[in-house]
Parts: C-alpha cells; structure tokens; sequence
C-alpha cells in the first residue's frame, strides 16, 4: 500500500501526496488540478459534468503488444487517484520544443476551426487522440471523435476538414519519439494499491481483486467507483464530500475481456468503448446500442459495471443485455454468484449486488444463428444524450414464421429497464405478421405506467414504444425476407 499518487506530465513524475489542510482533496478533478497550474490553463471547465469537452485532455497508458495508447477523456470527471501509471497530455504539450504547431494544430488553423477559441483546446486534443489511434480515419470517425466537443460559434465543417487533413498525414510526431522515454518513466511507477486519508475522506485504489473484496468487506460504506462518469458529478455537481470511496479501475481482472464457453464476457471495469469495439461482430446489437451512447470521452472512462451499477431506468446497456440474456456475476465473502439480468436490477436505481459485493463480470451468451436482435435508442439528439426511450428486442420463429422466442426489453418506460412479459406471452406462438404485431402494439403500450418528465411525455413514450415494436417487425420482415432471398439463390 503507498499513499502517494504517480503520474507523467510535461515528460516529469508527479509525485502527489495529500497532506491534511493541503490544497488538493482526494476528490480534486485532474481539470480542477490542472486550472491551478501555473503552465496549464489551456484547459477550460464549460459545464463540469461531461457534456461540453472544454476540458479534454489525453490519457496514455502502455499497451501489451507496445507503446503506449491514446484516450480522450473528460478531465472535469477524473479524480486524481484515478492517474496513478498513466501520462497526462494537455494543449500545452502538443506543440514542437522549436515551437512548431502539432499537426492538429495546424490543420485548424489552415482550416479556420477556430473563432472565440474557447472549445478550440477541447477540440485540439480530441483530435489529437485520433490522430494517435487511428491513421486514416472517415469522415464518421472524425464525426465520432468531435460528438463530445461543444463548439458554439465556428461551425463544425471546418473542424471537421481539420480533422480530416491532419489525420490523414500518419501518425508521427514528436510524442513518437517520446514513446520509449515515457514508457520508461511508467514503468517506474510501482504497480501497488493505494490507500489514503486526507481532509475527512478515504481513498482506497486496490491493483488485485482479492484486495478489492477485502477493502469492500472492510469498509461497505465507501462509495464504489469506477468510471466515475455517474459519481464524479455527486462532487462536481451536488459539492459532495463523499467520505470513503473504493476506486476499482486499477483491478486487471476486472478489465479483462474474455471468449469462451459459448459466449463473451466482460470484467466490470471493461470500458463502454471497449465493449462497442469487442462485441461488433458477436454482439452487434449491443455495439449499435453503444456508437450512441454517451461521447468519445465518456465512453472512454465509463465502464459496463458501472452501467449496471447504476441502475438507471434509462441505462442503455440494459434492455440489451435483457434481450440477450445476460448474466451477472457478483463476488463478495461467500464468493462468486451469478444473476440473470433480470433478477440484477431490482428497482429504480436498485440492485441485487449487496454491500460487502462487487460486480465482477457480465457474461453474454451467444444467441443461436437464427436469433434476431435489435437494439433502439430514441433521444432528442443523436449523440451525446441520454435515452428518452430504448429498447433491446429478440426474436426467433420457427420454419412457418411463427414465434418460437421473443424478448422486448424498454428503457425509459417504468423505474428501471425491464421486460414486456405481457406482450411477449401474446406474441408467443403466433404468426409475426403485421396484424398480429398491430395488436401486441395495444398490449404493449398499456403494460407500462411511464412518467412524464422533461425529455417526453407518459403519452409519448408509449407511442415510442408502440412505434419501436412496428419498425422492429419491419426490420425483422426486411431481414427475413432477405434470408430467403438467399436461399432461395443458392
Ligand atoms: C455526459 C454524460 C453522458 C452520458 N451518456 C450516457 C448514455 O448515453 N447512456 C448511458 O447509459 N449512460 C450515460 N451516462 C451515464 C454513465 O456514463 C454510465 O452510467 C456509465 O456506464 C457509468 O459507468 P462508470 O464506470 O463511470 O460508473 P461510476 O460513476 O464509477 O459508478 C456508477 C455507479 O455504479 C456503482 N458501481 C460501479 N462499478 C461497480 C461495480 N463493479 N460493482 C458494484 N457497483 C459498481 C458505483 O458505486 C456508482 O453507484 C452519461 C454520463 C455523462 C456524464
Ligand atoms: S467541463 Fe464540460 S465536459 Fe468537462
Ligand atoms: S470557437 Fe467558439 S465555441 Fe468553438
């Protein structure tokens, strides 16, 4: 256990401690950190809760295969116990020693990506993460890439050609000579737990599992955290102290990602956007699901446990795993359990996961080859923006086209994500023809109670998911229709 936090930044180790009456609390953001720098104030704070990214910085941690990768994250959400290993790079470290603008930087500027300038440093290092990660990116890759950077003045196209002609260039640059350097500083950072008390709070960041359930069962009080795109705001919003937090983003095992038995799974502190990029072509239901969820930056810090930790009736994970019966493990001192889904999310904000335990795994099995999965986010914007309604539906039908299996699981239509069984009963056995669909749409729209609130109206929502049912048979019909096109071609 050592109590002092180690990071990179400005090619130096940081060395943080957290000495009482000190200026830095253990809760502290790496922006709230880095505005109090003298050198560093590239860095803007817009909205403090994820949803502007004036406050982009990058991450780089070593990868296994070598060298080090890339992430844009939102600095405004980040605790900075939470950078122990990692480099921190900002605006300021972008540019050549000589004073040559970075490739990036360039390209705004040859573009006119920039106005009053306030989102530009955002926007820089949003970039610039791609630039690192991704050689040739598509015009939708830079789209992705910007989803999380509000600019409200310039107009995005000429950001957007920004991002296309420097990204196109390759990927070297004076950080590519700084590689090995850099890995060598990491590599003197000991991989241990840490573990300290500073200004009324604890702060517990275990490297190994047994020592997470340990500190769990130890202390059930603290406060779970892992993304902290849902917790972080309890301090940056509601000015929270909390008091003990146990910080489980530093656990391997929980970062693993696993193909076997039949299926994929996910430790629980496997990020959102390595979850869309692993469960593509296994899972593209949930991968579709996730290219809407959140931003670049959040879904670089947020993970899938804590989705599910989070319970969230609007929570987009759920419906989805719903619909693919996923299982949950949980382990705490009597060892490891499993949960169905549906038995995991007990009500609003609610789940079976006890005190002294943590979510350790979510286990997808694979569907059968006939099985039809869709997933469905209805927001007032495409990206950046939480769920209205969602859905996560499944289908199989037997060889005359009747139901043999279906599944619909909504978000957004009660306290928490759950399932249509009422309508999945009606559907059962039935021919799915649109007629039939038509009345399950009756049954449906009236087995949920939804409330009304600022992103849509009780009524709203259930014509939502009234609708979700329909376009999901003609998105069901439209694929089996093609299937026996291609029967009947071969
Ligand atoms: C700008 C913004 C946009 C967002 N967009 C979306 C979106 O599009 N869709 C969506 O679903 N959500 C969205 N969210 C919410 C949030 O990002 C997700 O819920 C995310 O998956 C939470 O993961 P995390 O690791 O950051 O959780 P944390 O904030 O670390 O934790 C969340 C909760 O889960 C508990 N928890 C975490 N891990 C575990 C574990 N292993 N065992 C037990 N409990 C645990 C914590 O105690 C806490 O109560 C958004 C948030 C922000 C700030
Ligand atoms: S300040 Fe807006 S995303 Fe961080
Ligand atoms: S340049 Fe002004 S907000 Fe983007």
């Amino acid at each position: 256990m050592q109590s002092t936090v180690l990071f990179v930044l400005d090619g130096q180790l940081v060395r943080l401690e957290f000495p009482p009456g000190g200026s830095l609390s253990l809760t502290t953001t790496l922006l709230q950190y880095l505005r109090a720098l003298p050198d560093h104030r590239g860095v803007k704070e817009g909205c403090a809760e994820g949803d502007c990214g004036a406050c982009t910085v990058v991450l780089a941690e070593p990868v296994g295969t070598g060298g080090l990768r890339y992430r844009a994250v939102d600095s405004c959400l980040l605790f900075l116990p939470m950078l122990h290993g990692k480099q921190v790079i900002t605006v300021e470290n972008l540019r050549d020693a000589d004073g040559t603008l970075h490739p990036v930087q360039k390209a705004l500027v040859d573009h006119y990506g920039s106005q009053c300038g306030f989102c530009t440093p955002g926007v820089v290092m949003s970039l610039f993460a791609l630039y690192k990660s991704c050689p040739s990116p598509s015009h939708d890759e830079v789209v992705d890439a910007l989803a999380g950077n509000l600019c409200r003045c310039t107009g995005y196209r000429s950001i957007i050609d920004a991002g296309l002609a420097a990204c196109g260039e390759g990927m070297a640059d004076h950080f590519t000579s700084e590689t090995d350097p850099v890995i060598g500083l990491l590599s003197t950072i000991p991989k241990v737990s840490l573990s300290m008390d500073a200004g009324g709070q604890r702060y517990v960041r275990p490297v190994t599992l047994k020592e997470a359930l340990e500190a769990r069962r130890a202390d059930p009080a603290a406060v779970v955290v892992c993304g902290a795109t849902d917790l972080a705001l309890r301090v940056t919003k509601k000015h929270e102290l909390i008091r003990s937090i146990l910080d489980i983003s530093g656990v391997p095992e929980l970062r693993s990602v696993e193909t076997a038995n039949g299926g994929i799974s996910f430790g629980a502190a496997v990020t959102i956007q390595e979850v869309l990029e692993r469960s593509t072509v296994p899972v593209p239901a949930l991968a579709d699901m996730l290219r809407v969820f959140g931003s670049r930056q959040i879904r670089n810090m947020a993970t899938i446990g804590g989705n599910i930790g989070t319970a969230s009736p609007i929570g987009d994970t759920l419906p989805v795993l719903l619909a693919v019966e996923a299982e949950i493990e949980v382990a705490g001192p009597g060892g490891a359990r499993r949960l169905p889904i549906g038995e995991m999310i007990l009500g609003y904000r609610k789940t079976a996961c006890r005190l002294d335990e943590l979510i350790t795994r979510v286990f997808i099995p694979m569907p059968p080859q006939d099985a039809i999965i869709r997933s469905y986010k209805i927001s007032r914007r495409r990206d950046l923006d939480i769920s209205t309604v969602s859905a996560g539906f499944r289908l199989e039908l037997d060889e005359q086209g009747t139901v043999k299996k279906v599944l619909l699981a909504l978000g957004g239509m009660a306290a928490q994500a759950r399932r249509a069984t009422r309508t999945e009963q009606f559907l059962r056995g039935k021919e799915w023809s649109r007629s039939v669909v038509e009345e399950a749409m009756d049954i449906l729209a009236n087995e949920f109670a939804p409330l009304t609130d600022v992103r849509g109206s009780a009524k709203f929502r259930a014509i939502v998911a009234r609708n979700l049912l329909l376009k999901f048979w003609v998105d069901t019909s439209a694929s089996s229709h093609a299937r026996r096109f291609a029967e009947v071609e071969t």
